[in-house]
């Protein structure tokens, strides 16, 4: 709801659920920002009731510079703003910098007009941003936009401000425009989506950054002056630093107090600040990265900025990321796959690599149909000459080598099976070694003249080039009607250097990285449109472009080319801060991992990937029968319980937040709360410690629940030698005697089955079957050895 205070000047308010939102147009016309926080009453007929917001001024503090002479109490620098500009006082990080022909960056936004817009009439006034937005589906949705425009009268410059509210969610998300009502040019310095000017203590960033295989590290600083920035500058929005923060008082938790989170609709460098002023207030902007960025304007043009999603949350960061999921998957998430269960897949990747062809990628989804997968991906390798990273990117043609009948053949043989069929491809990308290099070598993202640097053995198409873009949608509408194609797996492999488009002059070569993510934009808008049947996965060499602008065309992106478990329950914890599980994709790879050479059990392999967008991802020819059956039985058990996996409400366990934390949990519950699967995982095993606590969370705690775990067998390797101590047998390790034994003996594993309220198991915890310790073995002992795991379900009793 939006709340209008009418006054000499207006107020504005937006009203979520549990959220409030309010600023004002103050005596210089200026926008201030006063509140963010828990809902607050506001009576629109009583403006005296606004009064507490206001800072009240008296004299401006020494030494700062007094905005006008009329008003010697104001000083621009300690004024809560929601546009802060340079040139007028204001020394703190600005919104806005842009400069005039004469050589000036001064500006100045003051009010103008607003407006209340439904969705669709703000989409239609967005129509020419070429960016994604959310929106809402439903006709008479409750979510609104305030629109407020602000004009430098000086400079001839307007400020369009967007605030759509989504009470539902608890979200407000920001945007603007800028249009250029002079008659001259002007150069964007920059430009940001949201500003927010704190006066309470919002001094903790929770920031998550990484590396390839280690995406998504959650950190936390606490700022005590000065500035604290998270940024890409790698041309996407980067495993680096992902565009998701949180700020928060230190006391905030998992469980309790303030929060507020920002992310941008962006897949391009972007850039997020904290600075605590000499006043003792925070500023937080987010947005395009200024870095390397500019933009010019032509008389009568307008700039967008991406849209960026706020969220408040008074009940820790569960509250934060309970809301952050239902926006999500109503407001961005997008087509035909939106509630749909996602099918499980069978990648080929860590099975083959790139030495693929028809036979071998029969047989391995014959071995994936026989274990209960729904799709089968063919990954890289598949094209002309692809047999390793050094060519290739370009000839989106079957390399007949390989696949003898194309893809037309192998896409109706995987569906002879019994399978859907899907496939990789890397669209923006061109290797130097192609034919169409050859063709277009100005295709390529590099400075002409000069020596380029490369990633992965490839340069960067150049989408700021129409003729380009053109292409890669004709290219891959080829590609993705040569079969039965249902699922595509979208890779960007690198990051940008030489950043350059041999398109564009040399004044707006600052806009290439931006024109960048607008081209690609325009290609999965397209692509999308032509093929809304397929799944599309995003991926960029795991998580390197991660973020809500990818989300808006493309329902799941791959996580992080890391498969291990173990770091796969940091990864993923970290993502749920932010995004649900059902728009990051896990799969099951073999061991050792391929990325770490550790050894985990695939029970737990399979476990954590169960919470996410289950996938396997290994060779499962060369599997043992016992692996095999093991892994047909997780996908039967995985079919079962998808809906809650992929669609419930999920809960990180408290005690994951604590970065040493041995333990990890998670529970997803059905959206009435009836069904829920949990799981708990610890990290080293300790001796002679054997009580454990699963603490679910969600559940409804008057409803009764059948609390019971899954049927697990031992083997009798598990215990390696210590079986001497009972067989009547010598049983060597690794001999013939072993392997012959193990494939008879298994013991059954312990048994999980109470009944009990929602409020004793969430509260009290349950406490687990005594891990085995060192001291004794029976069918009441949890052999729980080092990165072990279990899934427990709850079940309303009726
Ligand atoms: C990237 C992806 C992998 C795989 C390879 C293929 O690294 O993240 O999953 O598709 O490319 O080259």
């Amino acid at each position: 709801m939006i709340q209008i205070v009418k006054d000499t000047r207006p107020w504005f308010f937006l009203q979520t659920t549990h959220s409030t939102y309010g600023m004002r147009v103050m005596e210089t016309g200026h926008l201030e920002h006063l509140y963010y926080g828990e809902r607050i009453t506001v009576d629109t007929q009583d403006p005296s009731s606004c009064a507490p917001l206001v800072i009240q001024r008296a004299f401006a503090p020494g030494n700062t510079c007094i905005y006008t002479k009329e008003q010697p109490q104001i000083s621009m620098e300690d004024v809560c703003l929601e546009v802060g500009t340079c040139g007028k006082g204001d020394i703190r990080e600005p919104f806005l910098e842009v400069c005039f022909t004469d050589g000036s960056v001064t500006s100045d936004f003051t009010f103008v007009s607003f407006e209340v817009l439904t969705l669709k009439d703000r989409d239609e006034r967005m129509q020419a941003s070429g960016l994604p937005h959310s929106y809402s589906e439903e006709e008479s949705s409750s979510a609104k936009c305030l629109h407020i425009i602000l004009q430098d009268a000086t400079n001839r410059l307007e400020l369009q401000l967007f605030y759509t509210v989504y009470e539902d969610c608890d979200v407000i998300t920001r945007s603007a425009c800028l249009l250029n009502r002079s008659d001259t040019f002007v150069t964007i310095e920059r430009c940001m989506s949201a500003q927010l000017d704190l006066t309470e203590d919002y001094s903790e960033v929770t920031h998550f950054s990484g590396a390839w295989a280690r995406e998504m590290h959650r950190e936390q600083i606490t700022l005590s002056s000065g500035k604290f920035v998270n940024s890409s500058y790698t041309g996407t929005s980067s495993n680096r630093a992902n565009p998701f923060v949180i700020l928060s008082p230190e006391n905030t938790c998992e469980t309790s107090g303030s929060c507020i989170s920002c992310n941008l609709i962006y897949s391009g460098n972007h850039y997020e600040a904290l600075e605590k002023d000499s006043y003792g207030k925070f500023r937080f902007v987010a947005g395009i990265n200024p870095r390397s960025f500019s933009w010019q304007l032509a008389p009568g043009e307008a700039f967008y900025t991406p849209e960026a999603v706020l969220n408040f949350s008074a009940d820790g960061s569960r509250g934060l990321s309970g809301q952050l999921h239902s926006f999500i998957r109503e407001h961005i998430v997008r087509g035909v796959w939106k509630h749909k269960p996602r099918p499980v897949l069978l990648n080929s990747w860590e099975a083959c690599y790139f030495k693929i062809d028809e036979k071998k990628l029969l047989q391995l989804a014959k071995a994936g149909k026989d274990a209960g997968i729904e799709l089968f991906v063919m990954d890289d390798g598949w094209f002309l000459g692809r047999n390793n990273d050094t060519s290739s990117l370009g000839d989106w043609e079957p390399d007949p080598k390989k696949l003898p009948g194309g893809i037309a053949s192998l896409s109706k043989k995987i569906k002879e099976l019994g399978m859907d069929f899907g496939i990789w491809v890397e669209p923006e990308m061109i290797s130097e070694n192609s034919n169409l290099y050859k063709g277009h070598p100005d295709w390529a993202m590099k400075i002409p003249g000069h020596p380029h640097s490369e990633g992965r053995n490839q340069c960067i198409l150049d989408l700021c080039n129409p003729e380009v873009r053109k292409y890669v949608i004709e290219e891959m509408t080829r590609v993705f009607s040569s079969g039965e194609i249902r699922y595509v797996k979208w890779d960007m492999n690198r990051n940008f250097s030489d950043i350059y488009s041999p398109y564009l002059p040399a004044a707006k070569q600052g806009e290439t990285a931006h024109r960048y993510v607008l081209g690609l934009y325009q290609i999965m808008e397209e692509l999308t449109t032509r093929f809304p049947k397929i799944l599309f996965e995003g991926c960029s060499a795991g998580g390197n472009r991660f973020d809500l602008g990818i989300l808006c065309y493309f329902p799941q992106i791959w996580a992080s080319d890391n498969t291990d478990a173990l770091c796969r329950t940091g990864i993923q914890n970290s993502y749920s801060y932010g995004y649900p599980l059902s728009v990051f994709t896990a799969h099951v790879s073999s061991c050792p991992n391929h990325q770490t050479l550790r050894i985990t059990p695939l029970e737990t392999r399979f476990q954590v990937a169960s919470f996410g967008i289950l996938g396997y991802e290994c060779n499962l020819k060369d599997l043992s029968g016992s692996d095999l059956n093991a892994i047909r039985e997780q996908i039967a058990f995985y079919k079962k319980w998808r809906d809650v996996f992929q669609f419930g409400s999920f809960y990180r366990g408290a005690e994951n937040e604590a970065s040493d934390s041995e333990t990890l949990s998670w529970t997803c519950v059905s959206p009435d709360g009836r069904r829920a699967v949990g799981l708990f995982f610890r990290r080293l095993t300790v001796p002679n410690q054997s009580h454990d606590w699963y603490r679910p969370v969600g559940l409804l705690p008057d409803v009764k629940y059948h609390f019971y775990g899954r049927n697990i067998k031992y083997n009798l390797k598990d215990f390696g030698d210590l079986v001497n101590t009972v067989s009547p047998i010598h049983i060597k390790q690794g001999s013939a005697l072993q392997e012959i034994l193990s494939r008879f003996v298994n013991m059954d594993g312990e048994k999980e089955d109470l009944t009990a309220y929602g409020d004793t198991l969430m509260r009290a915890g349950i406490a687990l079957k005594p891990a085995f310790a060192g001291t004794g073995y029976n069918s009441d002992t949890r052999l729980f050895p080092d990165f072990s795991s279990r899934i427990y379900f709850m079940e309303a009793v009726e």
